[in-house]
């Protein structure tokens, strides 16, 4: 069917607004909203009685993947493996005889996260496929699937992929929490009440665009960036970096803030933008300390981040978003718009071709 761009200039800034929405159908369709609680569909395993999952993707399914990790053994303690999938494909991973392999994919059809499946599959494992196109090969092939709502992607940068795998990675680890009574109620109830606000602390970060667009302008006469972000704003760093690099062609770095020391200190200097993703959580202080280390050198510090992490900061920043506050369990949601309308607006910038970005493809059906 015909899928346009509505009022937008571009299928990703269609995709980007329509965050909210999406996301909200997804949420939807695993919680139920007015007790509170996760309502995910029977599954043909025991999700109580999991001791490992293993998942692997791709791109930014990748990154949604690697939050889905923190947040699957923060709320239900089972340890999660995670692997690019053309790495899990031949590194011949032992796979103990009835966990759990979860598969993430926009398309359905990526040749190393399908190429993953089938090793899991032939492994024992039980299969569990997060993918937007639900007719796709991984969707068949999966035990189970559990469908993120997004509706169709048309931008080859994922946007509205990404925060609706998260949708469906945050219920199943609420879910499995439950499940393995390393949740109580209360705590599911809690949960599910931050996952349910999502939405609009999305539709909230939306409102920042005019501000990154003026930004954006600046940083489209860079060559290097570097994104640091710890804990969930870890996996946001890598995505960033990987949003800007795709669609602008600037180079770009995402770490982890407690690596800065390890390697990418070495390239600040007065010229090195550094966005630092810093809602203040129970690792902001720690990354706080980072951004001064960075802005000891002189480096140029954009943060994202809240009223209280602005306040408490302690850094001359070249611009500031505060985001309203919100549960920690859902800033990945509303974090991740930041990022992808500054890589939006700095292609727009650069005039490049954003829904098409040169030699990248939606869907990689081939090894
Ligand atoms: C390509 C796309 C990315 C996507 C990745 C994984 O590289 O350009 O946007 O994240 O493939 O695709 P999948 O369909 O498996 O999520």
């Amino acid at each position: 069917f015909l899928v346009d761009k509505g009022n937008h200039r571009h299928f990703m800034a269609k995709e980007i607004h329509e965050q909210p929405e999406v996301v909200g159908h997804t949420l939807a369709h695993y919680l139920d909203m007015a007790n509170d609680r996760v309502r995910l569909p029977a599954l043909p395993f025991d999700i109580a009685s999991l001791k490992h999952v293993a998942m692997s993707a791709c791109g930014t399914a990748f990154y949604a993947g690697l939050i889905g990790k923190y947040w699957m053994e923060r709320f239900a303690r089972v340890p999660v493996e995670i692997d690019i999938a053309s790495e899990f494909r031949y590194r011949e991973a032992p796979l103990a005889p009835g966990g759990l392999a979860v598969f993430v994919s926009q398309s359905g059809e990526t040749a190393d996260t399908l190429a993953s499946l089938r090793y899991a599959a032939q492994h024992g494992q039980h299969v569990l496929g997060i993918v937007n196109v639900p007719t796709s090969t991984i969707a068949r092939e999966s035990h189970a699937i559990m469908p993120t709502l997004a509706g169709p992607e048309i931008g080859v940068a994922s946007t509205k992929a990404f925060t609706c795998q998260l949708g469906v990675l945050a219920c199943l680890a609420v879910a499995v929490g439950r499940a393995r009574g390393t949740l109580s109620e209360a705590d599911e109830q809690r949960l599910v009440g931050a996952l349910v606000a999502a939405p609009g602390l999305m539709a909230e970060a939306l409102k920042l665009e005019p501000k990154i667009e003026v930004l954006a302008r600046t940083l489209a006469k860079d060559k290097d960036v570097l994104y640091l972000g710890r804990g969930t704003s870890y996996p946001l760093a890598l995505e960033g970096a990987l949003k800007l690099k795709e669609i602008s062609y600037i180079h770009a770095e995402g770490y982890a803030a407690g690596e800065l020391k390890h390697g990418p200190i070495a390239l600040i200097d007065e010229t090195m933008p550094v966005i630092v993703i810093a809602p203040h959580d129970r690792v902001f202080e720690k990354t706080a300390s980072n951004m001064q280390e960075v802005a000891a050198r002189g480096g140029r510090i954009i943060l994202f981040t809240d009223a209280r992490g602005a306040e408490e900061a302690g850094v001359k920043t070249e611009a500031t978003f505060v985001l309203p506050d919100m549960p920690a369990t859902i800033t990945p949601f509303a974090y991740a718009v930041l990022v992808q309308l500054l890589a939006y607006h700095t292609a727009v910038v650069m005039g490049t071709d954003v829904d098409q970005p040169r030699n990248l493809a939606k869907s990689v059906t081939v090894e």
